[in-house]
Parts: C-alpha cells; structure tokens; sequence
C-alpha cells in the first residue's frame, strides 16, 4: 500500500475462532483486507468456516484471537452500530420478523443508528422489482414467504440502507437461476453506484457465478483462508 491510498475498509490481523467446547479452530490465524473497489467471491467445502469467517469480520461473533480495523482504526464498543451499518451481513438463513415484508423492511429505519432516514416506499418497491417480484410482494406476509423470498426481503432490507460493504453468505442458495441472476444485478447496481467506495464478499458454491459476482477470488479450506486454485469447485 503506497503511504497516499487510503487504508482497506475492512483489515483483519490474525483473526482466530474456536469452538471451546470441542476444542477445534474454526478459523485458523487469518490476515484479511478488503479495499474499495474489491469484490470477492468466497468458496470452499460446506463446514469449511465460510460463515464463522464473514461472521467474525461483521463482529458478529467474538472473536478468540486478533482484532479487526474499520478504515485504518481500531473498532471502540462506541463505533459499532457505525460499524454495522457500514458492513452488512447477510445471513445464509434470512430471518423475518413478523408482520408483512414492507414491516421488515421498516424495522432498521426504527433504530437510532438510522436516525434522519426515512423508509422509502417507492425506492423498496423499485428493488423488489429489480428482484424479479411481483407488485405485491411489499404486502405479502413475511411468514409465508418461501426460503427464496425471505432472502430476497433480507437482502432488500440492507441494499436500500446504502452499506457500503456487503457481506453476502450464499444469498441466492434457495432460489432458481432467474432470480438468482436478478440478484446478482441488484448486487451490481448496489455496487456500480459508488464502485471506488464500496467492497463486497459473496459466498458461493457456483463456480460461474463465483466469476461473475468477483475480482478476485478467494477459498476456504478447513478453516484456512487462501488464493483460489483452479480445481476448487
Ligand atoms: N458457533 C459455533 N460453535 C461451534 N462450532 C461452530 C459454530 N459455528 C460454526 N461452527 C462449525 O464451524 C464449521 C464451519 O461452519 P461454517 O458455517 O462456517 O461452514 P461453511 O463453510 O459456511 O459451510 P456451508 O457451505 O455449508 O455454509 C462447521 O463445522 C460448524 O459446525
Ligand atoms: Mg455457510
């Protein structure tokens, strides 16, 4: 890094998680940046640590080892919630709340950190159609969305916050390849709005897609991050 490019959004120095009752390494000593402009596909077995990775980097987790810096600085229990709507984690298994899609899509506007935003009904709406959903689909109840749809909303719930590192663990796992490719240009409008300030991880076990979402891929293997070599599928 030359002394005048800014630092990486995101630096983590020797990251460990272990599962102190089993008494294994669930991610060994990682070493990780992520700049602007950066985005990575991640892929690599099921159990490999994917998700105890990108949860550890969203400080979703404690970490058991090394520490992470947001923007060259330490991060102070004062900086978090600033912190985490920097850096959205999208879960593998979306969670909804109760009440209707729109509902969800209301609740980050309800916290403190989103204090001065308002809900955009138009704007959400113009995301659910990108998605590929019907008009409706704001008013549909999120309990009897499909695993599909519920990824859709939680995804569409972070897109319209503006983050500017997305944090995606397999988004497009329970959907059919035509929504999965909406996806992935919701993605890419997400990050061709401000592509020299935006960063993203996609976890995906498609190696086509992998290359299409990335510029630069990476692979987790047994709980150790690397390089992608070309035999991963
Ligand atoms: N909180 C935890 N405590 C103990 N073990 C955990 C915890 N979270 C994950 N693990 C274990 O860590 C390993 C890696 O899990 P992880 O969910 O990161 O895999 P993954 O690479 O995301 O797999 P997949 O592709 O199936 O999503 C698994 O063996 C899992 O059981
Ligand atoms: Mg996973």
């Amino acid at each position: 890094m030359s002394p005048l490019s800014p630092p990486p959004i995101i630096e983590a120095h020797g990251i460990v998680r272990c599962d102190s009752r089993a008494g294994t390494t669930l991610l060994a000593a990682t070493d990780f940046s992520l700049a602007a402009g950066q985005r990575i596909a991640l892929m690599g077995p099921s159990g490999a640590g994917k998700s105890v990775f990108l949860r550890s980097l969203a400080l979703l987790d404690p970490l058991d080892g090394g520490r992470i810096e947001w923007h060259g600085q330490p991060i102070e229990r004062a900086t978090i919630p600033l912190f985490r709507k920097s850096v959205a984690y999208v879960r593998q298994r979306a969670a909804v709340l109760d009440g209707t899609v729109e509902d969800n899509l209301r609740y980050p506007f309800s916290l403190s950190v989103y204090h001065g935003l308002r809900f955009d009904r138009t704007r959400a709406a113009r995301l659910a159609e990108r998605a590929g959903r019907a008009h409706d689909f704001l008013d549909k109840r999120a309990s009897e969305l499909s695993g599909g749809e519920a990824q859709i909303a939680a995804l569409i719930r972070v897109l319209q916050l503006d983050p500017e590192v997305l944090l995606l663990d397999e988004p497009t796992a329970s959907l059919d390849p035509e929504s999965a490719r909406a996806i992935e240009a919701l993605v890419a409008d997400w990050f061709e709005a401000c592509p020299d300030k935006r960063a993203s991880i996609w976890v995906s076990h498609d190696p086509a897609q992998a290359a299409r979402v990335s510029n630069r891929q990476l692979t987790m293997r047994a709980g150790h991050l690397g390089e992608t070599a070309e035999q991963i599928q």
